[in-house]
């Protein structure tokens, strides 16, 4: 693997544009294509497990927080997710059949391998999605779940984190199907709708332009905020977490739900809305929220189909229409409108963007 930037201005922007192939990589080891088949990981037996805790810090904690749902509507199994410097504090207990998972891209977050720590004394077997196969946590987790997305240079996480999210999709379909929840039928569509995934994201990839046009105006504001429901909440947070980290504006990422409870009275037409809402089974309820944005005379960014930008039927500052596809796909593809735009806003805004001030690529202290 040769680690240089190619063409790309930055590391950042290469491995974004890596990630069609990368996740088609990590797919093509969880999955078997020919027969509709997502493998279960050697060494778990999810028909046995009562309960999952996922724990890990930043973009791997979105990663995880997407699988929650993941796991919990597809698998029938209750999920835990927790930021992984509260998990080691809080002394959970731990259900003795329970499946510990931690996400790390590094291999070396110093509050995630303390959680892997605890939750070994506790008895619970450990799974690690972790990109560095030589890291510790990938060393101390009883079971590896590698993802295989290559060195990621850039500080702000983008592939890793769509691997992460193929590697947690491929494996909530195979607990689904271990748990008598999905039938082989059930799976061979999810296993044919990830399958879809890097060709669905080289056609996002190609929106670049336009996202990189929308970027101009986004440079402009003081704050900005993401919103999103159901799977697209994390996504939120994630597009929230990249825009400030690279680009040092503040954003906030909500579940959309949560607009009326205190964040709507920030809105103003200063301050931006990005809305992450694919025509969905939630999609409605997204649509009121965004009517109780437009009344305040805020300015909308929606990331939809085509199919939402109609039922919408509101006013943006910008629509960026992405390809229709089946609901588990979303967060991987909808992961890159929002990376995009946050690179593009901190390359207008000037700053180092593989190397943001104050951040390192791998937090080894506490
Ligand atoms: C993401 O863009 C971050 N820089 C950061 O939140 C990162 O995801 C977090 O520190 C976890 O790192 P890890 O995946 O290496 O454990």
């Amino acid at each position: 693997y040769v680690v240089d930037k190619g063409n790309h201005r930055h590391f950042m922007v290469k491995e974004i544009h890596e990630q069609p192939e990368v996740v088609g990589h990590t797919l093509a080891h969880y999955l078997d294509l020919a027969n509709g088949i997502a493998k279960v990981p050697s060494g778990i037996d999810f028909a046995a497990i009562d309960r999952l805790s996922i724990t890990a810090c930043g973009t791997a904690y979105y990663a995880g927080f997407v699988a929650k749902y993941w796991f919990e509507r597809l698998a029938r199994l209750p999920v835990d997710i927790d930021i992984a410097s509260e998990f080691r504090y809080r002394e959970q207990p731990l259900s003795r059949n329970g499946l510990s998972i931690v996400i790390s891209q590094s291999g070396e977050t110093a509050d995630t391998l303390a959680s892997l720590r605890y939750a070994k004394g506790e008895g619970q077997k450990i799974a690690a999605v972790v990109n560095v196969q030589e890291s510790t946590i990938a060393r101390e987790a009883d079971i590896r779940l590698p993802t295989l997305a290559g060195a990621e240079i850039g500080v702000a996480s983008t592939k890793a984190f769509t691997a992460q999210l193929s590697v947690l999709a491929a494996t909530a379909v195979a607990a689904g199907k271990a748990r008598g929840v999905l039938s082989a039928e059930d799976e061979g569509k999810l296993v044919r709708a990830l399958s879809e995934v890097p060709r669905l994201m080289h056609q996002v990839l190609k929106l670049d332009e336009q996202i990189e046009a929308l970027a101009r105006e986004l440079a402009k504001v003081k704050h900005c905020l993401y919103l999103g429901r159901g799977t697209s909440y994390p996504i939120a947070l994630e597009g929230a977490l990249k825009l400030k980290e690279i680009s040092y504006i503040h954003a906030e990422g909500y579940a959309a739900g949560e607009l009326k409870h205190g964040p709507i009275a920030l809105i103003d037409e200063d301050m931006p809305v990005v809305v992450i809402a694919p025509y969905d089974r939630v999609f409605e309820k997204t649509v009121s929220n965004m009517q109780e944005v437009a009344a305040r005379g805020g300015r909308i960014i929606l990331i939809t189909d085509r199919k939402g930008q109609e039922a919408a039927a509101i006013d943006t500052l910008a629509t960026i229409i992405l390809p229709e596809m089946p609901a588990i796909v979303t967060p991987l593809v909808y992961a890159i409108p929002v990376q995009l735009l946050a690179y593009h806003t901190a390359v207008f805004m000037g700053t180092d963007v593989d190397q943001p001030r104050n951040l390192a690529k791998s937090v080894t202290v506490e």
